[in-house]
């Protein structure tokens, strides 16, 4: 979380300020930092969508990516929820109907959690999950363009992965295929996520769909929202 969401979050939780910010994307020390706070991490973001905006605003960008590539209308698709924490946005990719989703995670005690969540007819939300996997680092070989549509939420933020890891987030995604990634305002003014994602763009590995400047994110904050087409 970035040193806005720690500030709004502080308010309800007395989760110690700054905290995640100090991390400095060290992966072990994210990966105790969510271990510790994965029981109560639904609570603090919020269980409404009032509350959490994230997953709502990626169904957003996801809508604007199938205007242009509608395949991703298929619900059959495979989805990768990249930093899938406890869940929350292949919970609201499996209301729109999405069948096949994955997700890994650096921590074990919020994959545990998702491992947990069910779909209505009781069976599990993911497919595949997997902990450990470190999303800065290249992936391997069994997540290698593995899915149609990458959604990085909530990852992309102070303490945690730098804008660069945008490449190898990128190798999960299948050619043709769309990644989508979240970004908090404090994120983007204070890293170099502008300037690498543009070069991404330019470059023959992707091209830019769409860009939201500023939709629900935390209670506390927007954010922006990107969806690229991986070449
Ligand atoms: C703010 S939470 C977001 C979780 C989920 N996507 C959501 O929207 O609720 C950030 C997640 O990123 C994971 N994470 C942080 N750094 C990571 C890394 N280098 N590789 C993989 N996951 C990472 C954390 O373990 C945590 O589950």
């Amino acid at each position: 979380m970035d040193e806005q969401s720690t500030a709004g979050l502080n308010e309800q939780t007395k989760r110690p300020l700054g905290q995640s910010m100090g991390l400095g994307g060290d992966p072990s020390k994210l990966a105790d930092y969510y271990n510790d706070w994965a029981t109560t991490y639904d609570r603090d973001v919020g269980e409404t969508d009032e509350q959490y905006g994230l997953p709502g605003s990626v169904l957003i960008a996801l809508d604007a990516a199938a205007e242009q590539i509608p395949s991703l209308r298929d619900t059959a698709i495979t989805v990768l929820d990249a930093g899938c924490g406890t869940g929350r946005v292949a919970v609201a990719l499996a209301a729109n109907g999405y069948s096949c989703i994955d997700g890994v995670d650096l921590s074990p005690e919020m994959v545990a959690l998702a491992e947990r969540r069910t779909r209505p007819d009781g069976s599990p939300l993911y497919r595949r999950l997997e902990s450990g996997v470190d999303l800065t680092t290249p992936p391997t070989a069994g997540w290698v363009a593995h899915a149609e549509l990458v959604v990085v939420g909530g990852v992309f933020t102070i303490g945690h992965i730098p804008p660069i890891a945008i490449h190898q987030v990128a190798k999960l995604v299948k050619a043709g295929g769309v990644l989508i990634t979240t970004v908090r305002p404090g994120y983007y003014d204070t890293t170099d996520y502008a300037d690498v994602s543009a070069a991404f763009a330019a470059s023959p590995a992707a091209d830019l769909l769409a860009e939201f400047e500023s939709l629900p994110y935390t209670e506390d904050s927007d954010g922006r929202y990107f969806v690229y087409r991986i070449n």
